[in-house]
């Protein structure tokens, strides 16, 4: 199965940043944790600071062959109607996902947008909120 792991504005600065919030582990080092954990899945990653950019990988989502989506889209979440859209413009399941529990914090954080265009959501568990949607993906797809 192939997944794409893909992350958003600001969490290329995973480790360093708030790290009482999101761990001090780098984005590299939890997608290769991810990688020896699920090694029977074919694992794409990628990250960016642009929302047009995260939008052009959502489109590419199913002529890609993607058999699902793992989305940390950082704080587009809470506002990117222009995201959500793309996710709703394609077949692909997406999970959101999110490290830190996004109902414990601001209020501005309580709301997101894409929700309800994703299968499912997985909030507060740090780096295993990862590995959480990697495990309910591939469950789905029975393998
Ligand atoms: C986040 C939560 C968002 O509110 C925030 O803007 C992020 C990271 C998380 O992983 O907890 O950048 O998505």
């Amino acid at each position: 199965m192939k997944l794409l792991v893909a992350n958003g504005p600001n969490l290329n600065m995973t480790g360093t940043r708030e790290p009482e919030t999101y761990g001090s582990e780098t984005l590299a080092a939890i997608n290769s944790q991810l990688k020896a954990r699920f090694p029977e899945v074919a694992f794409e990653f990628f990250q960016t600071n642009g929302e047009g950019d995260l939008i052009d990988k959502i489109h590419g989502v199913d002529k890609e062959g993607f058999d699902g989506v793992v989305l940390n889209a950082g704080a587009l979440t809470h506002y990117s109607y222009s995201l959500r859209d793309a996710i709703s413009s394609i077949k692909t399941p997406v999970i959101e996902v999110h490290m830190s529990n996004v109902f414990a914090r601001e209020e501005f954080r309580r709301t997101s947008v894409i929700s309800e265009v994703c299968r499912g959501t997985i909030t507060g568990f740090g780096k295993i909120s990862y590995f959480a949607a990697v495990f309910a993906l591939s469950e789905k797809a029975g393998k």
